[in-house]
């Protein structure tokens, strides 16, 4: 059995007067490649932002490797939904740029042969000298991937990664992300709100809730990639299961916003 390298044990988080999340525990297990799915505003980028220690919370524990953020942040990388690259620097220097910023005590020779191999390793190994404005979207995030890569992170966490980009660009990189995960073998966190998404990369699926959340179900996906999933009965299943608490949820969120509006008139 795999053993957890990220775990959250009741934890709380408020703002201001609104409860996020109440007692919300789950593990990510080690190597495994784990899709957080969810409503817009359940609170998915706010676990990875915790996992990070990019934000503090009000009870509860949460650790990497089993220690608190605040030391643990350095076995993570992030790739954003914009790939956030810098503009004046080409495709190498903005994957060894994040290895300068994390550990920059190697040589330049060093980080920029490992900057190369990475970039070889998301397809870009033609397009290393090209900057920003001179890639498309599918490449400017494959470049966020290599630079995530190349600080030797332990997890990846990956927030609505290729959600920006076109339906093809979009099929391409889910399979070159599985790609990828099973030749490096780290342990990846992928927040998403789209079920076919989840359904297609995921060992294992956390359903959360809308406010305050929780896990609304977890599921285990067997299934073997790659995936399609109008040919796998069992994820055909699933889907239609998501759907309907999907359904379920917005209902519950538009009730919930039409509660507050007879409230606001009321006081009004
Ligand atoms: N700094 C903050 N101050 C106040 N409220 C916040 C803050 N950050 C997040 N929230 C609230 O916390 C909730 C969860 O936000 P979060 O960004 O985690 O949602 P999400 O599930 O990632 O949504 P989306 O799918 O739209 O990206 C939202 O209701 C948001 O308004
Ligand atoms: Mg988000």
């Amino acid at each position: 059995m795999p053993s957890d390298i990220l775990e959250f044990r009741d934890v709380t988080v408020r703002f201001r007067e609104e409860t996020i999340y109440r007692d919300l525990s789950f593990a990510v297990r080690e190597g495994e490649f784990l899709c957080i799915l969810g409503p817009s505003g359940c609170g998915k980028s706010t676990s990875l932002r915790l996992m990070g220690g990019l934000l503090p919370f009000d009870s509860g524990t949460v650790e990497v490797e089993g220690e608190p953020p605040s030391k643990g942040w350095q076995k993570l990388a992030y790739v954003f939904q914009q790939p956030r690259l810098v503009p004046w620097r080409d495709a190498l220097g903005n994957v060894v740029l994040g290895m300068e910023l994390r550990n920059g005590d190697a040589s330049r020779s060093a980080m920029e042969a490992k900057a190369r191999a990475l970039l070889e390793l998301v397809g870009l190994g033609r397009d290393m000298g090209k900057y920003p404005a001179m890639l498309s979207g599918g490449e400017r995030q494959r470049v966020a991937i290599a630079r995530a890569l190349s600080v030797d992170p332990h997890v990846v966490l990956m927030d609505e990664p290729f959600s920006a980009l076109d339906l093809n660009t979009r099929r391409r990189l889910r399979a070159e992300i599985i790609s990828i995960w099973r030749e490096t073998g780290k342990t990846v966190v992928f927040v998403t709100h789209d079920i076919d998404e989840a359904l297609v990369l995921a060992d294992r699926v956390l359903l959360l809730s809308d406010k305050p959340t929780r896990i609304l179900e977890t599921i285990e996906i067997n299934e073997s990639r790659p995936r399609d999933i109008d040919s796998a009965p069992s994820l055909k299943r699933q889907r239609i299961h998501l759907i309907g608490l999907f359904r379920q949820l917005e209902k519950h969120d538009r009730a919930a916003a039409s509660a507050d509006s007879i409230i606001e008139e009321e006081i009004a």
